[in-house]
């Protein structure tokens, strides 16, 4: 989980806010997207379909381990703040 947040800080944060804390700029905090979503992470963090709207393509500067890392912390934040069912 520090792993995590430290990879999200140092890759993330800018673009994407802190979840939990704000809601993000003009960008989706991930913190508020659907749970299937992040658990599909890899799948717009490498070369995902948004590229062409501006989500940097990190193929080669991270792991699938680090994406790994990133949502469990994404999803540790999330389930802080998601209102309960
Ligand atoms: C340079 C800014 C930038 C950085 C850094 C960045 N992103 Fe993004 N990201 C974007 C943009 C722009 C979009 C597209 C938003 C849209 O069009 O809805 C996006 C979209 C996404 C989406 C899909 C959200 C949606 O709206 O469906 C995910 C998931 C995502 N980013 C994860 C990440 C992760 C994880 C990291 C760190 C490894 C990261 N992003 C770093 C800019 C960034």
């Amino acid at each position: 989980m520090a792993e995590g947040t430290l990879l999200y800080v140092s890759n993330c944060v800018f673009c994407h806010g802190v979840p939990g804390v704000d809601k993000g700029g003009n960008l989706p905090n991930l913190g508020y997207r659907p749970a299937a979503e992040i658990g599909n992470l890899e799948t717009y963090v490498f070369n995902g379909p948004l590229v062409s709207r501006g989500m940097p393509d990190f193929t080669g500067k991270l792991t699938s381990d680090d994406v790994r890392k990133i949502r469990a912390f994404i999803l540790g934040t999330a389930d802080a703040v998601r209102p309960k069912q």
